[in-house]
């Protein structure tokens, strides 16, 4: 390895340094203080394997939280009985000196080896080289001889970042318990390397928040004093260096260095043009210092200071969850802008995100806010749901309401709730002169989220609405994203944004707009305003659920709990049930919605359901393609529909009556096309019909494309609404208001997002909202195995979703018809308690239910409505299981569902009451199952259970489990100790 030096030193007019060689032994450095961990032969895409050392300094906590310096010629930073000239840069004696003083914050080092006889092929920049002209990039490196033909065919400094960025750093930012984001992140080394630091900064200014370049050799790797290289490094940084990060330039005056000061001149120009100045930018002489590890040694403490310096204290006010985890704090912004953060122990969750709010007429509340007063309150209640996935819900708080005022004298006030499981905060603006009438053009609310998570998402404001398949990618996948947005962060902690309570207000997506930082962007009306208001206002709640485990999310009241109480008094009418319906054979093509001889609405075939239902126990029939409107293209003919005149076949005065003699009711449908206006004309008296005639429940549809519901404004003209925008959230909730008014409860399809109004509004039932049952009649590609193990850590965070489970002809079209049900049997079953909803349907045929009897049982018996409900097993997108017990009855039941991974579970049955003996009805993947090729096998068993018991369950591929586990009223024999 010396000898590189030595070949180096007889090629290069300017010195044997800039080789830098390698380690002279193989002996490992040791530390005088702190811990070295060496991690052996890293390998990379990009560059040759090599050992990296990670410095961590004295009393290192694996719970801290520590800023990373990466530094080249690792080698040479810790240990001179190991280094090839006998100098070290004292890396750990220094930085464990100033960690002491409290003069940096805590960091660990990265120390990167450089690559030896190659180590100029990584550290001379490329883009540089690459961008100048041909003739003279040639002349320079013939001037350069064999070494510089040599690096011309070599050179990969990008691929050394490469190797930095994209596969040191995220194996450092999960390892080790550092703060990943770019304002704790920096890169340092001495000259070929102090060039390759502030290339760095230059590449990767979304990785690196600052740089320490010593001794910066300038000239470049190849010699001559008409190199065009520093020129071209100008010229680079001219163009590609951010402004805003910190860096810091040295040089002494002795041996190479005293060539430094002209370039360094230079170069200082093209800083002081971007923008630096003293507090961001150092250029310092070291009178009398030579180029050496010895002189870095001296005076490393000032780029250490400088650029690690303890974080300015910005915070103004913080709260904390009830068990002390969660933390919020409010910080001062650029411009007197506000942030906040939010951490979970040790972990940054959301670090420094904006918040705020513009008006088209009025002064935003975005910069020169002044806190005016703090106020902090504990809560801690229990509340009962009228119906739901359980009965008594606690609402433990800690709440900050921080008020703040604008320059002009503008008022806001934030309020901040943090539950042990998440938080909530929203905006409340106060009735004052000047906002009487308010039209928002921006919420600037942010949620700058750890990189390198991995979330779950569906893309935002696109034309199908919510309905797409859940991806599951690194943040940099996402441009716009609907909420709920479920990630795990790389520490393994799962968190989900969201909203609560969206009444006269925009929906948001998350639309990414820096790396890992992403605005609530508010879905606007179609004039391009966001939302139209007037003070006092409020906003829906902004949440965050928070959890070690993926289940600990499904766990959470959070949404639930940062709603208003129940504003519709006695809702006792308000009934959840099983339905069935003529519904599926119209999506499986057997019968019509519209008129003709396969029409699906007809009396007699209401009739038929209905039997069918009393006689298994479902309160309900729906039936679609009742009324006038269906024929021809229903999709496109929105103005077509009445909601109060039936087809000649289906005579609705004798369909109710019929039922309601059997004691099953028929369920009402209304599909409006996104035609708003012609529904909203409709509206009284389609709900009156619907009251006369004893119907209690109607599921509404607007089945549109985004940004399509027609809407007739007050001119007759035709404007075009999103589902999620202020607009559409208005009528939502006026069909779920005007129906309370007939006792009629509501279940939306194609609506706009849950945000847990339920609570408020007990009649709004469920909702769609994203792929359902449907898809497998007719999507292209049908629901893949792993939706139902995504949407319960998704979708259903919102609230409950009208799934439509229970396809027991999976195969309708045949095995391999493109068409088809993605499950086993077994998990049609288990559906109905991993997905929540208190309606549910039962989506088949009659004739394919009384097929299979046995299966069917458990659809007849298991309920919707529970007294409590746990997720005792799961992992985001590959299974969940759930145990509930049924509410009003001592009965449990047990869901589990897979994704096309076969799995076996092990399920403590610690939920049943303890010295109670329950019999078990296993129904179960038979042995052979598999979704796609097997699918139907259901092993169907009873057994005797007790709290004590461990039930193993084995899911077949894309298959699932499901048990009811019936309370037997016997209790289990005191057992006697023997000695
Ligand atoms: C879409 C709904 O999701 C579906 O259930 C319904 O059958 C059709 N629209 C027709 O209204
Ligand atoms: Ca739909």
């Amino acid at each position: 390895m010396r000898i590189i030096g030595t070949i180096c030193v007889s090629l290069l007019t300017m010195a044997a340094v800039l080789a830098a060689p390698a380690l002279s032994a193989n002996s490992q450095p040791t530390v005088s203080s702190g811990e070295l961990v060496v991690i052996g032969d890293f390998d990379s895409r990009f560059v040759p394997a090599r050992d990296v050392y990670v410095w961590l300094p004295d009393d290192f906590d694996e719970n801290g939280e520590y800023a990373v310096l990466y530094m080249h010629d690792g080698d040479m930073l810790f240990d001179a009985a190991v280094t090839w000239n006998g100098q070290e840069w004292g890396v750990d004696e220094v930085a464990s000196r100033l960690m002491a003083e409290q003069a940096v914050r805590d960091f660990i080092v990265v120390g990167v080896p450089n690559a030896g006889q190659e180590r100029n092929a990584e550290y001379l920049p490329e883009q540089p080289v690459r961008q100048m002209e041909p003739a003279q990039r040639e002349a320079w490196i013939a001037a350069g001889g064999d070494v510089a033909a040599e690096l011309r065919d070599t050179l990969r400094s990008d691929s050394y970042l490469r190797f930095l960025v994209e596969e040191l750093k995220p194996y450092i930012d999960l390892r080790f318990p550092v703060l990943s984001d770019p304002g704790n992140t920096f890169i340092m080394g001495s000259s070929m390397g102090g060039l390759i630091s502030i290339y760095a900064l230059a590449r990767y200014p979304d990785v690196f928040g600052g740089a320490g370049c010593l001794s910066t050799h300038w000239p470049g790797a190849l010699p001559g004093r008409e190199s065009p290289f520093p020129a071209a490094m100008r010229d680079f940084l001219a163009g590609s260096l951010p402004g805003g990060k910190r860096v810091w330039f040295d040089h002494g005056t002795e041996g190479l260095d005293a060539a430094y000061p002209e370039l360094q001149r230079g170069v200082d120009a093209v800083m002081r043009e971007k923008g630096y100045e003293q507090n961001n930018w150092v250029t310092y002489v070291d009178q009398g210092a030579d180029h050496s590890e010895d002189a870095w040694r001296a005076r490393l403490q000032l780029p250490l200071t400088f650029l690690l310096a303890p974080p300015e204290d910005r915070s103004l006010a913080t709260v904390s969850s009830p068990d002390g985890r969660l933390r919020f704090t409010l910080n001062e912004g650029r411009f007197g802008g506000k942030t906040y953060s939010l951490t979970f122990g040790s972990e940054t969750i959301v670090r420094d995100a904006r918040l705020g709010m513009r008006f088209a007429k009025q002064h935003g509340f975005d910069r020169g806010l002044e806190l005016v007063s703090v106020n902090t309150n504990s809560h801690d209640s229990t509340w009962e749901q009228p119906w739901g996935e359980r009965r008594v819900v606690r609402d433990r708080h800690e709440e900050l309401l921080l008020s703040l005022q604008n320059p002009q004298g503008g008022r806001i006030d934030l309020r901040v709730r943090v539950f042990d499981d998440g938080l909530g905060f929203r905006y409340e603006v106060p009735e004052q002169e000047g906002f009487g009438t308010l039209h928002i053009v921006d919420e600037l609310t942010e949620f700058a989220l750890p990189q390198d998570s991995t979330a779950w998402w569906i893309p935002g404001r696109r034309y199908n609405r919510y309905e797409y398949l859940y991806r599951m990618t690194g943040l940099e996948g996402i441009e716009t994203a609907h909420s709920p947005f479920t990630l795990r962060t790389p520490r393994g902690t799962h968190v989900s944004i969201h909203e609560a309570a969206l009444v006269d207000y925009a929906g948001f997506v998350l639309d990414q707009r820096r790396p890992g930082v992403f605005q609530a962007n508010l879905t606007p009306w179609s004039d391009g305003v966001r939302v139209k208001t007037a003070a006092p206002f409020k906003t829906p709640w902004r949440t965050i659920q928070v959890a070690e485990a993926a289940t600990g999310l499904l766990n959470s009241s959070l949404i639930l709990n940062l709603n208003e109480p129940n504003a519709l008094g006695d809702v006792s009418w308000v009934q959840p049930g099983k339905y069935v319906g003529i519904w599926w054979a119209m999506h499986i093509k057997r019968k019509t919605w519209g008129s003709g001889i396969i029409h699906g609405a007809t009396t007699a075939e209401t009739k038929r359901y209905m039997d069918f239902a009393a006689k298994h126990g479902f309160d309900g029939v729906l039936v679609e393609g009742w009324n006038v409107g269906w024929d021809g293209d229903w999709f496109h003919n929105g103005d077509l529909f009445s909601f109060t005149e039936s087809y000649p076949d289906f005579d609705i005065d004798e369909v109710t009556r019929y039922g309601l003699k059997k004691g099953v009711r028929l369920i009402g449908h209304h599909e409006t096309s996104g035609n708003i206006s012609n529904y909203a004309s409709q509206m009284a008296d389609a709900y009156d019909l619907y009251e006369k005639l004893g119907v209690s429940q109607v599921k509404t549809g607007y089945v549109a494309d985004g940004g399509d519901i027609r809407r007739i404004d007050e001119n007759g003209i035709a404007q075009y609404e999103w589902h999620d925008g202020q607009f559409m959230v208005g009528e939502y909730l006026r069909s779920v208001t005007e129906a309370a008014k007939r006792r009629i409860s509501i279940n939306t399809h194609e609506p706009v997002k849950d945000t847990g109004l339920r609570r408020t509004y007990p009649n709004w039932l469920t909702r769609e909202g994203a792929k359902g049952q449907e898809f497998n009649a007719w999507g292209n590609p049908p629901n893949p195995p792993k939706h139902t193990a995504i949407l319960p850590y998704t979708r259903l965070l919102a609230g409950p979703m009208d799934f439509t489970p229970g396809i027991f002809d999976l195969t309708f079209d045949g095995l391999d018809w493109r068409h088809r049900v993605n499950t086993t049997l077994a998990k049609q079953l288990a559906l109905y308690v991993t997905l929540y909803s208190p309606v549910h349907m039962a989506a088949d045929l009659p004739e394919n239910y009384e097929a299979r009897p046995d299966v069917f049982q458990f659809i007849v018996d298991v309920p919707t409505d529970w007294e409590e409900s746990i997720a005792v097993a799961g992992e985001v997108g590959e299974y969940v299981a759930f145990a509930r017990q049924e509410r009003g009855g001592p009965d449990w039941y047990l869901g589990a569902v897979t994704d096309s991974n076969e799995r076996d579970l092990s399920i403590a049955l610690d939920f049943l009451e303890p010295g109670h003996v329950y019999t078990a009805h296993v129904y179960r993947d038979g042995a052979s199952a598999d979704w796609k090729n097997n699918p139907y096998p259901v092993d169907i068993e009873k057994r005797a259970v007790t709290n004590d018991d461990v039930m193993e369950l084995w899911l077949a591929p894309g298959g699932g489990a499901a048990v009811r586990f019936e309370a037997s009223g016997d209790t289990v024999p005191v057992s006697v100790d023997r000695p």
